[in-house]
Formats: C-alpha cells, sequence, structure tokens
C-alpha cells in the first residue's frame, strides 16, 4: 500500500525514519509532503495514496475525493476536529488518532506557560511562585491528568472538571472534583483547558467565566483556539486588569491584544506543545503501527468514526 505523511509542520526526522521502517518492513512505501504552502498542494498530493499519517492537517471533503484509493487517515495525535470524520464515514474512510502519545509533550507546555505568566514573561520585576496555588484542570483526560500531577508535585492544589468522568473517579485520580465548571473558574488562580473542539465547546469560555476567575488569575489554554470566546477575552482583560492569558493557540488579534495587554497576554507563534522529538517519535510510531496493523489484520481499536 502506498503512504503518504503529509504534515504542514513536519515531524522531527528521527520520527520519519521510525514511521518509514515500520511500514516498509511491513511491504508498504512511504512518502512525504511538508511544510506544504497551500491546503491545495495537500489536496493535489493525495490521489495516489491508500493511508495518510497526518497532524492537524485538514483532511476536507475535498482532500478525501481527491484520493480515490484513501482507505485509512491516522491523526498522529489527539484532537480529530481538522478531519471531516462524517465525509470519512460515508466513503468508508477509516480516521483513527493516537490518544495520550504526544500527552507529555503538552502538558509540560502548560506547566511552563504557568511559570512563564508568573514570573512576568521572564522580565525584570517581581513575580510569583506557582507553589501553593490552586489550579483547576478543565477536562481530566490524558493531556489534563498529566498537567493535574505535574502540578501537585510542584505544590499545586489541583481540582478538576470533566463531563465524562465522575467525582469518585477524579478523586481516585488524584485531584480534588469541582462542582462544575463555573466553580472550577470562580475558585482557581490557575485554570488549564483541556477540552477537544466541538461544536458543543466552541467559545463556551468567555467573558463570564474569564471575569468569574479570582484576583490575579491566569487561564492557559493549550488545547483548541476554537473553545475561547476571543472577544469575550478581550473584554474580561479589559475589565480586569489583574487577570492573564497564555496560550499555545495564537488569538486572531494577537498584535492588538498584546499591545493592549503586554506582558497579561501571551501566544507561541506556532502550536508548539506536542513539537517535541519525543511527542513526534511516539505519537508518529504509533500511527505508523496502527497503519500496518489495520492492513495486515483488519484493527479499527483506534478508530473515531466507527460505522
Ligand atoms: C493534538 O491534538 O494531538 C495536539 O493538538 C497536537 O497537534 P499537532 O500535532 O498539530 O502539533
Amino acid at each position: 500500500m502506498k503512504v503518504l505523511i503529509a504534515t504542514q509542520k513536519p515531524f522531527a526526522a528521527v520520527a520519519v525514519e521510525g514511521i518509514r521502517k515500520i511500514l516498509t518492513e511491513a511491504g508498504h512505501s512511504v512518502d512525504t509532503l511538508e511544510k506544504y504552502a497551500a491546503q491545495d498542494d495537500f489536496v493535489k498530493a493525495v490521489a495516489p495514496y491508500d493511508a495518510l499519517i497526518i497532524r492537524s492537517d485538514k483532511v476536507t471533503a475535498e482532500v478525501l475525493d481527491a484520493a480515490p484509493s484513501l482507505k485509512i487517515v491516522v491523526r498522529a495525535g489527539a484532537g480529530v476536529d481538522n478531519v471531516d470524520l462524517e465525509a470519512a464515514k460515508a466513503r468508508k474512510v477509516v480516521v483513527m488518532n493516537t490518544p495520550g502519545q504526544n500527552a507529555n509533550a503538552v502538558a509540560e507546555l502548560a506547566v511552563a506557560m504557568m511559570i512563564y505568566m508568573s514570573r512576568g514573561q521572564f522580565t525584570p520585576g517581581t513575580g510569583s511562585e506557582i507553589m501553593g496555588k490552586r489550579l483547576g484542570v478543565q477536562a481530566y483526560g490524558q493531556v489534563g491528568r498529566l498537567v493535574g500531577k505535574k502540578a501537585e508535585a510542584l505544590g499545586m492544589k489541583v481540582s478538576a472538571i470533566d463531563p465524562f468522568i465522575p467525582a469518585d473517579k477524579i478523586r481516585e485520580l488524584g485531584a480534588e472534583p469541582a462542582k462544575d465548571v463555573k466553580d472550577l473558574y470562580a475558585n482557581n488562580d490557575f485554570v488549564s483547558v483541556h477540552i477537544p473542539a466541538t461544536p458543543e465547546t466552541i467559545k463556551s469560555i468567555g467573558y463570564d467565566l474569564i471575569t468569574s476567575m479570582p484576583k490575579g488569575a491566569c487561564l492557559v489554554n493549550a488545547a483548541r483556539k476554537e473553545v475561547i470566546d476571543e472577544e469575550g477575552l478581550a473584554k474580561a482583560l479589559e475589565a480586569r486588569p489583574d487577570l492573564k492569558y497564555v496560550t499555545d493557540l495564537l488569538p486572531d488579534n494577537y498584535a492588538e491584544l498584546k499591545e493592549k495587554f503586554g506582558t497579561r497576554i501571551f501566544a507561541t507563534p506556532k502550536k508548539m506543545g506536542a513539537q517535541t522529538a519525543e511527542a513526534n517519535i511516539n505519537a508518529g510510531i504509533a500511527a505508523a503501527r496502527q497503519i500496518a496493523d489495520f492492513f495486515a489484520t483488519g484493527n479499527t481499536r483506534f478508530q473515531v468514526n466507527k460505522w
């Protein structure tokens, strides 16, 4: 079978090597399409392929239509909001992710961002410590739990909420369960967001939740840009000169926000949470194994668009 690694944001070379080794040993051929300039380049490249390995690359109905032999897409990572799951299902294309494989990298970045903001973005002046502060983790999945564990090790008091995990399970996993999302925002010095972008969560974090945070609080977003109501965020930062926002997802109006709010806001120029060699290797290798296994045995364990 023909496999294309299509990564606008490339994997580390060592990860590509590992993917290539697994798939060629299983009898498949591997090509790469990296750092492509426009979506159209991706659409034009996919025609001959039976399988795709992607990251945040957008697999739209147009991409699927341009690849008539396509049987499987593996998102090397967690979020599948970049794949048109229904369009894939309609064309009987299996979509998988590689849950947990890049989670540690994202969790480390979230913790680093908290410290960076507490120290005034490493500018001169008096900062504060995260030890003893309260952290609320919004969604206690693979990334959320790792953030919780690391924060606890650094002396933070960790609480969490997750619509799919009952309170007693959250407690068992080591965090104090919050009553609800409002309670999480109202009672924590930091809230770290780890929800996926879905119709229910898009723009769900806005003015009301942000301004309900305690004095000096900081909102941390290493999840998805779409879950923030950016207008509400700007209004909240305006209304509450003590609040801070740090994110791995560049807001639309970042230059303006930076100008207005200075060291109270920080965004990485390009999403880098999962951008470590280790995460690339873990997620890339998992994707390669899942594809090899799918073609060898029909294994669809990680399929996210079941039919
Ligand atoms: C994910 O959903 O796995 C993360 O957001 C990482 O995305 P990336 O592979 O595009 O960096």
